[in-house]
């Protein structure tokens, strides 16, 4: 494999390889993308304090995530079209989470469904829930992952509406990509993935197609996503999630301190701080910006993970400084995944991993139990 040091060499890689519409599809936050900027600026303004002389040469970067161990504080977050990014594109994904021993989440916006993946891998993987207003589809989507054995569902509750991405509705973004003479020419352009994406298991959205009408043949993502999901999902559907799911679950998509209240008070027990990439609500403060309030707020009450513009190390030091047991990356790793498919994904929570290290030995920390706000020197 080509030599990749960090993350942004693979996501290069990635632009080189992949089609305009889904790698455009996978970077752009929503509107004036200013809630996507933020969630990089603001975490290069947080300064580390560099220790020196200290014993720093056992250090240890494992934790635990849901209670599992695991050897780095990471999961890989749920991506919606992870399969046209490769070829079956989420079991390599998984298949390389697994190999690293963190958590893999399947979106249900994948291309492989879920039954695809449990095939292909050996071990439980996560299921990330969207709701969608038809529920006895509902009820079969959360029967499957159960009937899959995943082992903990992820309910993303950011999403009623569809922040709009701009650059997808000027690439048309469909899928499969409808057979359009500027589609034609960038594919041809991209042989690999073309081919990757030939040999691939499924063109379409795995998990919904054959199960919902109107899926199959080419969709608007958009156009899609506005008459399917469920704008009247409130508190109360989450008791009726839980009598169908009867494991661990996450509450993805919580930014403000009032909605952690409350969903500690509806008995939840951990929640993904996120903006969902940027990709939401414009306008939303950064997600490193918010994690500091949450866990003040309800930090010792619950098990609070971190999402939102991790590119390396560093920024999971400073998430985890911050208050965060762990974090979930997205893009970090679907940059691996189109840059060099499974090896790519390999090597995306490899970089993410020595760089934690070496930023723990810098700063003067051994274990990621000693990382807290005591590591930061200015915000
Ligand atoms: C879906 O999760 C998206 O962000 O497009």
């Amino acid at each position: 494999m080509k030599t990749f040091p960090c993350i942004e060499d693979l996501r290069q890689q990635a632009r080189r390889n992949v089609p305009k519409m889904f790698f455009d599809y996978a970077e752009a936050g929503s509107y004036a993308q200013e809630t996507l900027r933020a969630n990089r600026t603001d975490f290069e303004r947080i300064k580390l304090r560099q220790r020196v002389l200290v014993d720093v040469s056992a250090r240890d970067t494992s934790t635990t995530i849901l209670g599992e161990k695991v050897p780095l504080p990471l999961a890989l977050g749920p991506i919606g079209l992870g399969g046209m990014m490769h070829g079956d594109g989420e079991i390599l994904a998984c298949r390389a989470a697994q190999a690293a021993g963190i958590p893999y989440t399947l979106s249900t916006m994948s291309v492989c469904s879920i039954e695809d993946v449990a095939a292909a891998v050996d071990k439980p993987f996560w299921f990330q829930l969207y709701v969608m207003r038809d529920r006895g589809f509902m009820r079969e989507l959360i029967e499957r992952a159960v009937a899959a054995k995943c082992s903990a569902l992820m309910l993303t509750v950011d999403l009623q509406v569809l922040g709009q991405r701009h650059c997808d509705m000027r690439n048309g973004l469909s899928v499969p990509p409808e057979i359009k003479l500027k589609n034609l020419i960038d594919i041809a352009t991209k042989p690999a993935w073309a081919l990757s994406i030939l040999k691939g298991k499924r063109k379409t959205f795995g998990n919904l197609a054959g199960h919902v009408k109107g899926m199959e043949g080419i969709t608007s993502l958009a156009q899609w996503t506005a008459s399917q999901f469920d704008p009247t999902l409130n508190w109360k559907d989450l008791a009726w999630i839980k009598s169908h799911w009867p494991g661990k679950l996450l509450l993805k998509g919580i930014l403000d301190i009032e909605d952690a209240k409350i969903a500690i008070k509806e008995g939840v027990t951990t929640l993904v701080v996120s903006n969902h990439g940027g990709r939401q609500l414009d306008g939303a403060p950064s997600s490193i910006t918010a994690l500091p309030r949450m866990v003040d707020a309800v930090g010792s009450r619950i098990e609070v993970m971190f999402d939102g513009g991790i590119r390396s190390g560093a920024d999971l030091m400073r998430a985890l400084a911050l208050g965060a047991r762990s974090c979930i990356v997205g893009r970090s790793y679907i940059y691996g995944l189109g840059a060099a498919g499974q090896a790519g994904v390999a090597r995306a929570i490899e970089i993410l991993g020595k760089e934690l290290d070496v930023t723990m030995a810098l700063c003067g920390v051994t274990s990621i139990k000693d990382i807290d706000r005591s590591v930061i020197a200015e915000i």
